[in-house]
């Protein structure tokens, strides 16, 4: 009997030492074996009872052996299994072909504010921003359109609940801010974010762009701002664009124009884009009213100024013959890859 449980415990610590695992699966098949609450090695222990005394000590060795070699091979197994998936890790197959990196492109209204910004620069306009979220006083009173004055209804807006705050509804704004914070002179350009609340379709949407300049100083006069006008038409849409001012009216300015620019599509034979009228309207303007002026602290009798403002996303869908607006906030990349080549 001894000699039958000294053998059963020797092959049993020569399966332990044996033992291979593939992966994750064996290798607890072996913990549950040999290690687990219900494994083989325990019932060995209480065999030690039917052991001739004069070598229980011997047999209680073995099995104390038994157990210590399961919880080493376990490490082992377990090592083993973690360094044949670090190797995998570290191998790169370099057979494998390059995926190329898909770049992003800019903004098609990030370019076009871009280009109009610069052309702006370039004759000595700085570049002002102001918050998008404003209080009436910017938006509208200031810019003399007095609480419940029916011009308030060409620019509608999202307004925070019985409070004073709303969206802008133009970068005017800014340019109070910077009139009532300086002394004139000032030529600055006003570029942003904007917000109307109209029904979205192909031609308008509840949030577009503009750029807007401002421009006060002693003297300034309608012809200063025509050639100003002119001077970025030509930049714009390309040298002998023509320019014609329509009367118009905004609050903030008196007089006040609307610009058109001659046909860039069909050099004025008429086509689609122009209805076929030759010109198409590009943006508002006006020599600034002088109740802004005294809104903002500046003394009208002593400082003249003009005005303009022209939405981005309307130069953008002329320029690049875009019929929809809602494109450019829909980002989708098949719409925005086509502007990749525009510098
Ligand atoms: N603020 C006007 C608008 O958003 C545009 C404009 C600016 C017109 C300056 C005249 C002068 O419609």
């Amino acid at each position: 009997m001894t000699e039958q449980l000294f053998k059963q415990a020797k092959d049993k610590l020569q399966e332990i030492k044996d033992y291979l695992v593939a992966n994750n699966a064996e290798l607890e098949q072996f913990r549950i074996a040999f290690l687990g609450t219900k494994n083989t090695i325990r019932p060995l222990f209480s065999e030690i009872r039917n052991i001739d005394n004069a070598r229980k000590k011997e047999y209680g060795q073995l099995v104390n052996e038994l157990k210590q070699t399961a919880e080493e091979r376990f490490e082992q197994l377990k090592g083993g299994l973690t360094s044949a998936a670090t190797e995998h890790v570290e191998k790169p197959d370099l057979t494998r072909s390059v995926n190329a990196n898909n770049i992003g492109t800019r903004h098609p209204l990030s370019l076009v504010q871009e280009q109009i910004c610069d052309i702006f620069k370039r004759i000595g306009f700085t570049i002002s921003e102001g918050p998008q979220i404003e209080n009436d006083f910017h938006n509208f009173t200031a810019l003399n359109f007095p609480p419940h004055h029916p011009a308030r209804d060409m620019q509608d807006t999202f307004f925070i609940s019985e409070s004073e705050i709303a969206l802008r509804t133009h970068t005017s704004s800014v340019q109070i801010r910077v009139m009532e914070n300086s002394e004139p002179p000032f030529r600055t350009i006003s570029p942003g974010r904007v917000f109307r609340n109209e029904t979205i379709s192909a031609r308008a949407h509840c949030q577009f762009h503009q750029v807007e300049g401002l421009y006060v100083d002693k003297n300034v006069s309608l012809a200063d701002l025509k050639q100003t006008l002119f001077f970025f038409a030509n930049e714009m849409f390309g040298q002998g664009t023509k320019i014609r001012l329509r009367p118009s009216y905004f609050p903030f300015t008196e007089i006040s124009a609307e610009m058109d620019i001659s046909c860039f599509v069909c050099d004025q034979k008429g086509c689609n884009i122009c209805k076929k009228t030759g010109w198409v309207e590009i943006l508002g303007c006006g020599m600034v009213d002088p109740n802004v002026l005294n809104n903002c602290g500046i003394d009208s009798e002593k400082y003249t100024g003009f005005a303009f403002g022209m939405g981005v996303e309307r130069i953008a869908m002329l320029k690049y013959k875009v019929n929809d607006i809602r494109l450019f906030f829909e980002n989708d990349v098949r719409f925005l890859q086509q502007f990749a080549s525009v510098v």
